[in-house]
């Protein structure tokens, strides 16, 4: 904020929750930057309000929120924040796939419920990272900064990619302990794990899903659950955030997060100031830093 201040004149929405689509499509008038959040629908009537846009800087690696092609065609530049929140994302990857194979949600519900009656021999016994296979979907910045911290866990790594290096999607799904997904949200990838590829999933294996809750198909995830065809998953983004399929609610063996993927001071921190400067850039009639490809 301080650094846009100083920049510019700064119409800042407070508001306790995302802000309505309404109320953004009145505030974008006379506008010339608008930064956005990944809660704030950026859809064509936002950008027809916003006559004179010159630059929507979202606040997030991921622009699904934006319709960046109703952007492009009345010229308005779109930039997202992408590399400064790699590792915080990566290692809440991390946090979750140890969480959902050590079986630690269900372990501190035990604890707060006042129900550990003491250790035993055969308590909450969970799965071992070494040796198994982690099966990342989408090997881009993330999923490779994941694999890294995967490896020193031990894990063996396959990965899905567009070049003919990576497996083909079915064969990673057959043949992996863990499958995290870390493709973008879109048109493509909606749905993109559903009730044939959890089938396909090995009996023992886990989902984690770091990236937007749109690429799994929350009810078939519920499904293959209920029919125990995957051991657990571990989520931290959902269809229609913030409500969780009130089905997924009661399952043992699948820890929620709260989107938290990029939730550290030091990374918001520079999503903030990466958003602010591709914003200053702009309205000073300088190149974006980090335009959207
Ligand atoms: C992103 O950057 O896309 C995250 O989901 C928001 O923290």
């Amino acid at each position: 904020m301080a650094r846009l201040e100083a920049a510019c004149d700064v119409d800042r929405i407070d508001a306790s929750g995302p802000v309505t689509h309404d109320e953004l499509v009145r505030r974008v008038a006379g506008k010339q930057a608008l930064l956005s959040m990944v809660t704030d629908t950026i859809d064509r009537a936002v950008i027809e309000a916003g006559q004179d846009l010159r630059i929507i800087a979202n606040a997030a690696v991921g622009y699904n929120n934006i319709d960046v092609a109703a952007a492009r065609e009345r010229g308005i530049i779109v930039t997202n924040t992408p590399d400064v929140l790699t590792d915080a994302t990566a290692d809440l990857t991390l946090a979750l796939i140890l969480a959902v194979t050590r079986r630690l949600g269900e372990g501190e519900r035990m604890v707060r419920r006042g129900d550990w009656k003491g250790w035993a021999f055969d308590q909450l016994l969970g799965m071992q990272l070494r040796g198994r296979q982690l099966g990342i979907v989408g090997f881009g910045r993330i999923g490779r900064a994941v694999a890294e911290r995967a490896a020193a866990f031990g894990m063996t790594i396959a990965h899905t990619s567009r070049s003919a290096a990576g497996l083909p999607l079915d064969r990673l799904l057959s043949t992996s302990d863990i499958v995290s997904l870390h493709v973008p949200l879109t048109p493509e990838t909606r749905h993109l794990i559903g009730q044939p590829e959890l089938a396909r999933m090995k009996r023992s294996a886990y989902l984690i899903n770091t990236t937007r809750g749109p690429v799994v198909d929350e009810a078939a995830l519920a499904w293959a659950l209920k029919n125990r065809l995957i051991a657990g998953a571990a989520l931290d983004v959902y269809e229609r955030e913030p409500e969780v399929h009130p089905d997924l609610l009661p399952f043992e063996n699948v820890v929620l997060a709260p989107h938290l993927g990029s939730a550290t001071t030091e990374t918001r921190t520079a999503m903030a100031d990466l958003a602010a400067a591709n914003a200053i850039a702009v309205l000073d009639g300088k190149p974006p830093l980090t335009p959207v490809p």
